[in-house]
């Protein structure tokens, strides 16, 4: 999508250096800041920091992570090393995991001096078709927005709400959740979108930076209010994106979307996932169980993040008392009781294991 007029993926890879250039998401939105990615620790440091976020967009660097890692020294040893390194960075979104095996079976099979071209080819491949996939995601979920739209009042918006980020940043383009919002707006349709803050992180003003640069008329909102704006008919849909879906069709994704989908069904809100099925665990049944859901620094609670101070050092400020204990699950499971449909590259299905198995017999096993 385009920042300041120049159309940008969340990441590219610098063809005169041959290293991959990230967007520093910490700073969103206030400074755009690009990153050269110079070493295994920097590939793992940007993920686990979210420099780099969003299920799709870890697995997209953790390929070129890959290529990095075959760049410098093409052995079996090697990629293990950073396969065992990109793996233990972040637990939940399954792309992670799915990147790396897919990059394994292109790379191990090779002689050592074909590792690099192969492993990068393979990364701009799975970058490529990331971008393709969203863009189906949002020429699907654009019906359901048309539809919705037919049944409201000429000149009423479409009142969505989403929660978290699963616009263009966290994924190589397009987004999940956001890429019906873009493909709505761009066929002229009027919608509004309530955007939640998405405590600790606040994801949320990263997708109403977003949203904002791309003309989509949106409101920013604390995390406790899509309830209330729910009972009062202010919300038309909901839209989240997911970091790991089970085959039964539960849907993981950022602290809070349960909550927002138990508010949906109480009120008869319709609750969509969007999501490229990469994020399917076909392994796993049971969200509840079966899904490891990150524990982060419980330091994202107890501070708020205050910017940088004039020299450029980053600064927080406390906001508990001291030595409080804290908890930060950074994830929870939706089932997929609650979720009115999975809005996936090949259409939309109801979340359950017959239907995502219909609509990929190639992948279900
Ligand atoms: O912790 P984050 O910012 O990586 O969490 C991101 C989300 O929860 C997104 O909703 C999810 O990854 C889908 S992104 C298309």
């Amino acid at each position: 999508m385009k920042v300041d007029g120049v159309h940008y993926r969340s990441l590219w890879w610098n063809e005169s250096d041959a290293a991959l250039e990230i967007i520093d998401q910490r700073w969103l939105p206030h400074e755009f800041v690009t990153q050269q990615l110079g070493s295994l620790q920097d590939y793992a440091t940007a993920i686990y920091e979210l420099r780099v976020r969003g299920a799709p967009l870890i697995g997209a660097t953790a390929a070129y992570g890959v290529a990095f890692a075959m760049q410098q020294e093409p052995t079996d040893r090697a990629f293990e090393e950073a396969y065992k390194v990109f793996h233990a960075t972040r637990p939940t979104a399954i792309n992670l995991k799915w990147a790396l095996d897919r990059a394994r079976a292109v790379v191990i099979p090779l002689a050592e001096a074909e590792r690099f071209p192969a492993a990068l080819q393979f990364a701009h491949d799975l970058a490529d078709a990331d971008v393709e996939t969203n863009r189906m995601i949002g020429v699907h979920g654009l019906e359901i927005i048309r539809e919705i739209a037919a049944g409201k009042p000429a000149g009423e918006p479409v009142n969505l709400l989403t929660h978290c980020n699963a616009g263009w940043i966290a994924t190589v383009d397009w987004g999940t959740a956001t890429s019906p919002m873009y493909h709505a707006h761009d066929a002229g349709i009027s919608i509004h979108t309530w955007v939640d803050e998405t405590r600790p992180r606040n994801q949320g003003s990263l997708t109403s930076w977003e949203l904002g640069s791309h003309g989509i008329p949106h409101t920013y909102i604390v995390d406790n209010a899509g309830g209330h704006l729910m009972q009062h008919g202010q919300v038309d849909m909901v839209i989240v994106g997911t970091d790991r879906t089970t085959r039964a069709g539960d849907v993981c994704n950022k602290i809070g979307t349960y909550l927002k989908a138990l508010a949906a069904k109480a009120n008869g809100v319709p609750f969509y996932v969007a999501l490229p099925s990469s994020t399917i665990d076909w392994t796993v049944r049971d969200g509840r169980k079966e899904i490891p859901i990150e524990e982060r620094d419980g330091r994202e609670i107890s501070h708020i993040f205050w910017g940088k101070n004039a020299v450029g050092e980053v600064t927080e400020v406390q906001i508990t008392p001291d030595g409080v204990q804290v908890a930060n699950p950074a994830f929870d499971v939706t089932p997929a009781g609650l979720v009115t449909g999975l809005i996936t590259e090949r259409g939309v299905c109801e979340a359950s294991e017959e239907a995502l198995a219909a609509m990929f017999p190639d992948l279900a096993g």
